[in-house]
Parts: structure tokens; sequence; C-alpha cells
């Protein structure tokens, strides 16, 4: 049997300690209430992962204001206080069955599948570009996206203060980490790479540029919660509406993007790929592993990690500090026990998934089985 022990070693993310090197991906499961406040369900569902063993469970994208941010129906929000309110049911959950728990910061932009009508209505992107693809239909969208309008200077800012609001509730809500998402194709996203952004200010352009916001908003985020809780940054290539999407300027990104972020304060960068320990670029590196030669911050990796020898193997090459398990850990809630425990781990299904990516749709392929 492989040697997997490397995985349960503890970890730091920043001031925080992690009992092991084992995280849950966040994964948007539309199962809130339409105001955008988190459930009972929600805790039951993540309560679940802390006590399968995962140190640290990273909850799904919430959106950070009551304008344009949300993308889905139902997609939870910690834009309000009594949205923070009712994560604090879902933290209180986690930490009670033993894990740490991230809140995941998420601004839609071009990708809007619909919101709450209270909400305002189209997209917004750093220039008007009709995102490539299709909508997510178990997420309830249907065909292509509409063209975003562009986001003006003073939204900038607005959007930048959205962000920093949210960080603090997540705080206040008992929240041991913040995650900024800044990839997978939404708004931060649409900004670092360069076919959605055209802008012609100074958050458009060379990669200096474009990385700009995500400085600008964990910068902005840490001043805010006073350092009490570690802030860091989600990166990808590929996106929920373009999957064979590489960085434009290959390693060269990476040599550009990273010590800026490190001079920002990130606490820890969260790489996420389709294979991640795929090599990138020719430069003998998985994307991670870039990341680990260009920043400072301890780095997570997620994709395709299900496989405990592999994913031991990452953390042995200095590839990565912790594994987040997104289906892996759907199909397995016990993955770390199980691991430990040298039991065989379940094949996850995307039938769980059937009509809808929610919680009710879960439940009841799982009656089924
Ligand atoms: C249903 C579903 C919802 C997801 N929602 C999010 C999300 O809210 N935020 C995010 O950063 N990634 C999201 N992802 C991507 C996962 O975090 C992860 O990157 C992806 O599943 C690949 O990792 P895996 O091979 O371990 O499943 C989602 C993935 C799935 C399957």
């Amino acid at each position: 049997m492989t040697d997997t022990s490397i995985l349960f070693q503890s970890a730091q993310l920043g001031s925080l300690e992690l009992k092991n090197r084992l995280a849950v991906a966040p994964m948007t499961r539309v199962s809130a209430t339409e105001d955008g406040l988190a459930t009972q369900a929600m805790a039951d569902y993540y309560a679940k992962f802390a006590r399968g063993g995962f140190g640290l469970i990273i909850v799904e994208a919430s959106y950070v204001d009551q304008k344009f941010s949300q993308g889905y129906h139902f997609q939870p929000g910690i834009a309000t206080a009594a949205q923070r309110d009712a994560w604090k049911v879902v933290v209180d959950a986690v930490h009670a069955a033993g894990a740490k728990i991230c809140m995941q910061l998420v601004h839609a932009g071009a990708l809007n599948q619909g919101r709450n009508a209270n909400y305002e209505t189209g997209a917004i992107a750093p220039s008007a570009f009709t995102p490539k693809g299709e909508m997510l239909t178990f997420y309830r969208g249907e065909g292509g996206y509409d063209t975003p309008r562009e986001i003006t200077t003073d939204e900038l800012i607005e959007i930048k203060d959205s962000f920093v609001s949210a960080a603090v509730y997540a705080l206040e809500a008992g929240f041991d980490a913040i995650e900024i998402h800044g990839a997978n194709g939404y708004l931060l996203d649409q900004f670092w790479t360069a076919y959605t952004n055209q802008r012609t200010d100074e958050y458009g352009g060379n990669a200096r540029n474009r990385i700009r916001l995500d400085e600008e908003i964990v910068k902005a985020a840490i001043a805010a919660t006073q350092g009490k809780i570690p802030v860091g940054l989600r990166l990808s290539q590929s996106k929920v509406n373009d999957f064979e999407y590489t960085w434009a300027g290959g390693e060269q990104d990476a040599a550009d993007i990273f010590p800026v972020l490190d001079e920002a304060g990130v606490n820890f960068i969260h790489i996420t790929e389709h294979v991640a320990t795929d090599e990138v670029f020719g430069s003998g590196h998985s994307l991670s592993g870039l990341a680990k030669k260009y920043s400072k911050a301890p780095v997570i990796v997620n994709g395709g990690l299900g496989d405990p020898a592999t994913a031991a193997s990452v953390i042995a090459a200095g590839n990565a500090d912790v594994i987040a398990q997104g289906k892996s850990a759907l199909g397995n809630p016990d993955w770390p026990a199980k691991v430990q425990a040298g039991e065989p781990l379940a094949d996850f299904d995307f039938g769980m998934f059937s009509p809808l990516a929610d919680l009710a749709s879960q439940a009841a392929w799982e009656a089924a089985q």
C-alpha cells in the first residue's frame, strides 16, 4: 500500500493551522433560499465532510453585493447581515465536527444565469464581450450568455468595496479563512483573461494590469479583516464556459503575477486545473508547481487528485501544500477517513447532479442507490 501519511500532516495557511493537508474544493450547489440565505440542509451537507476527516472545507462561491454579483438562482450570498447570520449555522456545524471552514467570495461578471428579482438585471464585465460557451443547465441555464456592459471606473471601486464588506461579514460569521474567486471564468478571471479584458485603463493590457483588481481586492480584504484570518486567491486556466483556455503568456504570466500577489500580502494561492499534475507551457512544472516556484505563499491545488497516491506525490514533490478534492469528496465525504483506514473509495457518479446540481437532486439520487 502507498504511504499517504504526508496527507495527514498538519499544514499552515498563513496564521491558520490545519490538522491535515486535505480540503474540500468549493462547489456551487444552488441550494440556498431565493434570498441567498444558507440553510440547515447546507449545514448538514458541509458537516458531513468535516466528520469524514477533511481539515478544511471551502464553501461554495457566495456573491458579494445586491447588484450584479449573483450568477445563479438559489446561490448563497454574503452581501447582507441576514446572509452573514445564516452562514453562522453552517460555520458552527463544521466547527463542531472538527474542521476549519473557508468562505469563497465571487462576482459572476458576464456569467449571469439569473438572480434575485430585487437585484439588478443584466451583466457587467471588464469589456462588452459576449462570453463563449453555453449556460450551465444543472444551474437552470439555457442557451448562450447575454453580452455584458463594460464596468465603469466608479463601479470598480464599488465592486472592490463589496468584496471587502463581504470579507468582514465572513470574519464576523466565524469563517477561518477567505478565498477570493479569481478563477473559472467569473468576473475576476474575466479581468485576468486577455480576450475578455479589452480595457485601456490600468486594469487592462499587460499581465501586471490584468491582475491589478485581484491584487487590490486581496490587499483591501486583508486590511479590513486585520490579518485575523488568511485571505487567499483562487486561479485557473480553464473556465466553466471555456475549458481549453491556457494562460496567454505561459510561464512568464506566473513570473509576472505571483510576486505581485505576494507583495499584496496574499496568504495562500489556490490553483485548479483539469488534471493538476499535468505539465504546463513546457516548463517542466505543473501550474501549482509554478505557483510554488514564483510565490512564497502556501499553495492549495485541485483537479483530478482523487487517487490517494497521486495526491500524496504532489505534496511530496513540493508542488503544493494542501490538496482540495471536488467530485472525489462528493463520492466520498469521508475520503480522509477511508484513505487512512486503507478502505476502497467510491467512484463519483454524475447522476447526483441530475436534474440539478443541488442538494435535493443529490438526496433523491442517494435514496435511489
Ligand atoms: C457542481 C460543481 C460546482 C462547482 N462550484 C465551484 C465554485 O463554487 N467555486 C469554485 O471555485 N469552483 C467550483 N467548482 C470547481 C471545483 O472546485 C473543482 O475545481 C472541480 O470540480 C475539479 O476538481 P475535482 O477534479 O476534484 O472535481 C465546482 C465544481 C462542481 C463539480
